[in-house]
């Protein structure tokens, strides 16, 4: 087996070792322009280049759950797609998305500008009840969110391509019922692929939907949302405030108005990182499968997008 390495903005001497481990029969070396062919290939931002040399991958393993940037460039015909499928990625989601629900649901950004101020006062309970969550996304991610959410008592109402049965979660689906789905909501949690459907899908036609003193978590992708209708709606009073770990350009630039809004918690795209050994592992053991003719799970639709 021979297996190239093309992964930007990471450090490639412990990948490539990590794999190398894993995998002590096959030939894993760094990629630069004009190396040999490979048959699989682990990649994060390749350029296109990367692509157009290497022309007889069977298997492209995309060290993130998200293939958007992926699938925007001209990949070698025949060649599977597969990204992570979890590999540690889901239980710091839900920690991520619990932490940013309850530090809204429970005012801990009030109390901490009250204790700032040497203040020691009591806000009014807050009822769950009032609090529906709403997951868009019920996949690998979403559905672990979702449990973790409603393990918190909050009701959830969960939104998905196809149906849905999962115990506890309100399940809705399809763009038929995308309206009851936000109308039944308050808190809006963003877990869905960014694909030409959903694409711009966090606007002002949407979030004006979720119930008054709704508020956004977008653990997604940037392009979902239409960053000046987010705003527009904070303004108004519509959404209380958002919480977003991902931008349309990442790194945020400074002069962008999410930086410094008070209603607004940004965070620089951490909300679930690449574990590096859980994703070695994960990675040898599908090349191993794939190789041996088994399908493996996280094979990416390009017809779907993710
Ligand atoms: P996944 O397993 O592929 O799940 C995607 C979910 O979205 C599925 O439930 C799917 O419905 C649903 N969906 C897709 N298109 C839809 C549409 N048009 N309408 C309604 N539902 C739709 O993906 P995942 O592993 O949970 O990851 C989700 C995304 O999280 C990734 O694509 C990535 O962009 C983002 N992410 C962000 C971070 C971060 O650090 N911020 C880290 C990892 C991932 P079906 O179940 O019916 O197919
Ligand atoms: C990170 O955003 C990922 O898609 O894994």
């Amino acid at each position: 087996m021979r297996i190239t390495f093309c992964c930007t903005d990471t450090k490639p001497e412990p990948w490539l070792a990590g794999l190398r481990l894993a995998l002590p029969q096959a030939a894993v070396t760094l990629w630069q322009p004009g190396a040999p062919l490979a048959d699989h290939a682990v990649v994060w931002a390749p350029p296109q280049q990367f692509f157009d040399e290497q022309t007889q991958l069977q298997g492209i393993f995309n060290i993130g759950a998200g293939v958007d940037a992926l699938l925007k460039l001209h990949l070698p015909p025949g060649a599977q797609v597969v990204r992570l499928d979890d590999a540690g990625m889901s239980v710091q989601m839900a920690e991520f998305v619990c932490h940013a629900l309850i530090r809204h649901f429970r005012e801990l950004d009030g109390y901490d500008a009250d204790t700032a101020q040497g203040k020691w006062s009591y806000r009014k309970p807050r009822l769950r009840a009032d609090y529906p969550v709403g997951i868009m996304g019920l996949g690998v991610l979403g559905q672990r969110v979702a449990r973790a959410v409603a393990g918190f008592g909050f009701p959830v109402n969960g939104w998905s391509q196809s149906p849905k049965h999962i115990a506890g979660i309100n399940s809705f689906s399809g763009t038929d019922q995308l309206h009851a789905f936000l109308q039944a909501s308050r808190v809006l949690v963003c877990l869905l692929p960014l694909t030409p459907d959903t694409q711009d899908i966090l606007n002002a036609q949407t979030l004006g939907q979720l119930m008054p003193g709704g508020y956004l978590i977008n653990v997604a992708r940037g392009g979902h949302l239409v960053d000046g209708d987010l705003l527009a709606l904070l303004d108004s009073g519509h959404l209380a405030g958002a919480a977003l770990d991902v931008f349309r350009t990442e790194p945020l630039p400074p002069e962008h108005p999410f930086w410094h809004h008070p209603k607004i918690t940004v965070t620089p795209h951490t909300s679930a990182r690449t574990l590096r050994d859980e994703s070695i592992a994960q990675i040898a053991a599908k090349m191993l499968a794939m190789q041996g003719g088994e399908a493996v799970a996280g094979v990416v639709s390009l017809q779907k997008g993710y």
